[in-house]
């Protein structure tokens, strides 16, 4: 069953097919909110909103261990996960989609890994490629199909948030190879490997990091949600376009 996280701008799939809502708790404490089930593409779907269904959980206070052991548990094969971003490449203007292939962690002070307490095993993953080859090439079609200019690839800085980047930070990151920067990749990239299931994200740019294009002197909040709105009806559209069904 494929599962989706939704990001800022996306807090219900409007064309999910919605058959029941489940509270679910973990080991790991309450996730975001309640999961909704339904069919997408007439296959068995399940959707949470990362930020809770209405957008009162910051990035760094997500449950990211919740989620995504919350998914595993309703029977998710698979991770989706959409969220918007910061462009931080000039070609990368507002309302642009990429599906990264790679991460960079700032982040700290999350929990972000399972194995962890006085009797846990240690376990390194691999997390050469953090984004499931196959599952990109997934997203990539459906975007072919739905129409939908979608950009294959892109390095994205997960920030620690909740406050947006300094212009020197995004210099910095720029130098370190970044494309994209946004507050929630990580941990749940890493934690949906080690629970061994794919994940891929398609990331939606809502506005030049800060320092860049119009962002130079400051970012334009006013702009973000318009920016928003058509974009995830973009990433809607794509993601009614996941037919075969995951691993
Ligand atoms: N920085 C970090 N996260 C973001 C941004 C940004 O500029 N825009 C949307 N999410």
């Amino acid at each position: 069953m494929l599962a989706i996280i939704g990001g800022s701008g996306l807090t219900q799939l409007a064309n999910l097919a919605v058959e029941r809502r489940e509270v679910v708790r973990t080991p790991y404490g309450e996730p975001s909110g309640t999961l909704t089930f339904g069919r997408l593409c007439d296959q068995p779907a399940v959707f949470i909103a990362r930020h809770g269904y209405g957008h009162t959980i910051p990035p760094h206070e997500v449950n990211y261990r919740a989620n995504v052991w919350a998914l595993k548990q309703a029977g998710a094969t698979s991770i989706v996960s959409v969220a918007s971003v910061g462009g931080i490449r000039g070609d990368l203007g507002p309302g642009t989609l990429l599906v990264p292939h790679q991460i960079i962690d700032y982040t700290w002070g999350r929990k972000c890994t399972y194995h962890e307490g006085c009797d846990a095993q240690v376990v390194h993953i691999d997390f050469t490629q953090p984004y499931d080859p196959e599952l990109r090439q997934m997203l990539l079609e459906a975007a072919r199909d739905a129409g939908q200019a979608v950009m294959d690839g892109g390095i994205y800085a997960a920030t620690q948030g909740p406050r947006l980047e300094t212009a020197a930070e995004i210099d910095r990151l720029e130098r370190d190879g970044a494309d994209i920067v946004g507050m929630t990749g990580m941990p749940e990239a890493a934690l949906a490997r080690e629970l061994e299931l794919p994940y891929a994200a398609i990331t939606v740019v809502a506005n030049h990091a800060a320092g860049r294009g119009d962002s130079r002197l400051g970012i334009q909040f006013a702009r973000l949600e318009d920016v928003l709105r058509e974009s995830m009806e973009r990433v809607r559209r794509i993601i009614e376009m996941i037919c075969i069904e995951p691993r």
